[in-house]
Order: structure tokens, then sequence, then C-alpha cells
């Protein structure tokens, strides 16, 4: 048996976005800035991309940047705003493709402040406006965490920073299937990637309200990306991506509804055959969450930790793929920063499980996941009911 229960890392190409994408990868392969027949159909195909995207989000098609991935986004987004001396609001618990690059710039004279989040993981619109300086320039908090699911108050930060004057900047990328509308969020810039919703890797978007004072390039070169990004158009991930999105923004009710059952299901089987003997990671008392996310650790035992890599490889020996839901460095799993960040002791969060689910999970995936991590927490020395 093998089963993907990491959605949150990495989804499947879907086969109807391949097939949208494998006439720019074959016969319609010019380069969108020649002006010749192949050089046009690839630069309508460019633009008609961008007002659907504009479109399905709630934008203006001038307001979106194609970018490589979030992680480009992102660093656009603080990289494009932020000069030495201006101050920077984030939170702890944000992605590497955030704290990475705001680092970065805190070196080159930036004032950062890193919200610590709540013990629930979330950030709240009352801790960034505590935050404010006469200064801050920037708020970027994330929409939906990808190691825990739960989902911050996007509007409630993006009318703080409204009234303040500030601009504001959220990570949206594990929070497609809430269909994130420009004019509902009401945020200045706002990322996205492809490969989390079925689309292809190396391929994302980055919306900038009109009017955001950005600095207009980030990637030098040609006068691409209405000269916000040179280089030469990747036209078969572009159409992969907005293809991916129709697909996913049209149908996300109806995901949003069977994830739901699923995760109902996990939850269950959980309780069944390792009740009590776990804590949960991603709040289970109300807090807004993603449904495809699911975050547990195992406290130690006699302060003995559980071997937590040893339990991704047995999950993986067993042929279900799961994640700590922390970077993976050099192959050795690093304790997670956002469980550090809301304060869970260093021997618990060790031993991190992440299941995330996706459209092709199944409650026979989830009884077969379960019953194998109850056995293979037998065989490590932590008796469960399995
Ligand atoms: C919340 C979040 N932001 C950013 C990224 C990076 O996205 P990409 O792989 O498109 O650069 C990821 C993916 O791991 C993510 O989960």
């Amino acid at each position: 048996m093998s089963v993907y229960l990491d959605h949150a890392a990495t989804t499947p190409l879907d086969p109807s976005v391949l097939e949208a994408m494998m006439p720019y990868l074959t016969s319609e392969y010019g380069n969108a800035s020649s002006v010749h027949r192949l050089g046009r159909t690839a630069r309508f195909a460019i633009e008609d991309a961008r007002q659907q995207f504009a479109h399905l989000i709630g934008a203006e098609e001038g307001e979106v940047v194609f970018t490589s991935g979030a992680t480009e986004s992102n660093n656009f987004a603080l990289k494009g705003t932020l000069k030495p001396g201006d101050h920077f609001i984030t939170s702890l618990a944000e992605h590497e493709a955030i704290l990475e690059p705001a680092k970065h710039l805190q070196k080159q004279g930036v004032e950062v402040t890193f919200l610590k989040p709540y013990p629930n993981g979330t950030v709240s619109a009352e801790q960034v406006e505590n935050a404010l300086q006469v200064n801050t320039r920037l708020v970027s908090v994330m929409y939906v965490n990808n190691e825990l699911g739960t989902v911050s108050p996007i509007p409630q930060i993006a009318e703080i920073c409204r009234k303040n004057g500030i601009l504001c900047h959220t990570d949206a990328v594990q929070a497609a299937l809430f269909r994130p509308r420009m004019d509902i969020l009401d945020v200045d810039m706002c990322s996205f990637s492809a490969h989390k919703v079925y689309g292809p890797k190396g391929v994302g978007a980055l919306y900038i309200r009109a009017g955001t004072p950005v600095q207009t390039t980030l990637i030098e070169g040609g006068a691409q990306e209405r000269r916000r990004r040179g280089g030469t158009e990747a036209v078969a991930q572009v159409i992969g991506l907005v293809t991916a999105f129709e697909q996913t923004i049209t149908k996300a009710e109806e995901h949003l509804l069977y994830l739901e059952t699923i995760k109902a299901h996990l939850i269950n089987q959980l309780e069944v055959y390792l009740g009590g003997r776990y804590i949960w990671n991603t709040p289970q008392d109300g807090t807004p969450t993603s449904p495809h996310i699911l975050n547990l650790s195992f406290p130690p035992v006699n302060d003995e930790p559980i071997d937590g890599e040893m339990l991704l490889l047995n999950m993986d020996m067993a042929g279900f793929m799961v994640s700590s839901g922390s970077a993976c460095t050099s192959g050795a799993v690093e304790p997670s920063h956002v469980l550090q960040a809301m304060g869970v002791p260093e021997k618990t969060a060790a031993a991190t499980i992440r299941f995330s689910l996706g459209k092709h999970t199944t409650p026979t995936h989830i009884e077969a996941a379960v019953l194998a991590l109850a056995r293979i927490l037998d065989r490590m020395g932590r008796k469960t009911n399995g």
C-alpha cells in the first residue's frame, strides 16, 4: 500500500492541468516576447491566463504578477516595500519564505517584530495593533498556517493596517480552498503557489493592489511582467497555475465538505486506536482551521522522548507518507519553529506528525494509516489500543 498524506507539502499534478499545459510544452513553444505567430500565441495565452486568475481572486489583471512560486512572491512583497529604517511586523509562525527574507532585511537595517503566536498558533489583529510603531511600513501574517492549519483573521489585520496607513501582505498558499478574494480580504499584496492545488511546481503569483508602492523590479532583466519581473515567461507553468486554481476555486465548497468528513474520520480513528496518547497541535477548541491539515505530537514517556524521525521513517516503510510539518535539513528532522513559538515542550515537539489530506484521500487510507501508526508506536515501546 502506498498512501500520500502530505498534501500541504505538495499535491499531485491533476491530469486535466497537464492536458491544458501540454500544447505549450510541445507545439506552442513560442517566446511571448516574439512578434511572430508562435510568440503572439504565447502572449495571448499569458494575458488570457492573467485575466482569468485576476477574476478568480477578485482583482484586476494589472494587479497580478506571475512568479516562480510563493517563495519568490513573498520575497518580492517584503524586499519590494521595505527599506532600512522601516519597521516590519510578522509572526514567528510564518513559513521560512517570510522568515528568511525578514532576517535578511533585518541585517540591512529594517526593524522587525516577530509576533509570538497564541498557544493555538494564531496571530490576532490586537497583537498587530499593539506592535505598531511610527515607522511601521508593512505587516505580513499568513492566512492558513502550513504546519497547523490554523486560520488567522486576515480581514481584521488588514483593517488595522488600512486605518494606520500601513501596507498589508498575506501568504495565502495554504488557503486556496477558502477562495481568497482580494476585494474581501482587503490586503495590498497576497502570495499564491500552484503546486499546493494540483498544479505544477515552480510557478506562483503575487497580487499587488493597484497603486501599492512596490519597487517595480525584483528580478532585473527583460521587460516581462510589465517590467516587474525579468525572464522569459513560463507559459505552460502559468497555464497550469491558472487551470489548477480555476478547478480548486470552482470546486472549493465540495472539497471543503469532503475534507471535513475525512478529517472527522481521522480524528475518530486516532481516538479509537491512540486515545489519550497524543496531544493536538492543531487546536480542537473551535479555533478556525483548514480541514486539510491535522498536526499532533507524542509526549515523552518517563521523560524519554519518542524518536520522531524514526516514527516518520517507519510510517514511510509501511507505505504512509506523512510529515513532521517542519523543515527537513540534510535528512534530519529539525524541531518545528512553529511549535517552539507556540510553547510546545521540545521533547514533545520532537515526535510530531502532520497529516495533510487531499481530494484523493479516502476513509480506507485513514484507517490503514492510523492502524499502522498504532502498531509502529507499540513497536517503539509506546503502548496503544491498536
Ligand atoms: C505557507 C507557505 N508559504 C510558502 C511556501 C513556499 O511556496 P513555493 O514552494 O511555491 O515557493 C509554502 C510551501 O511549502 C507554504 O506552505
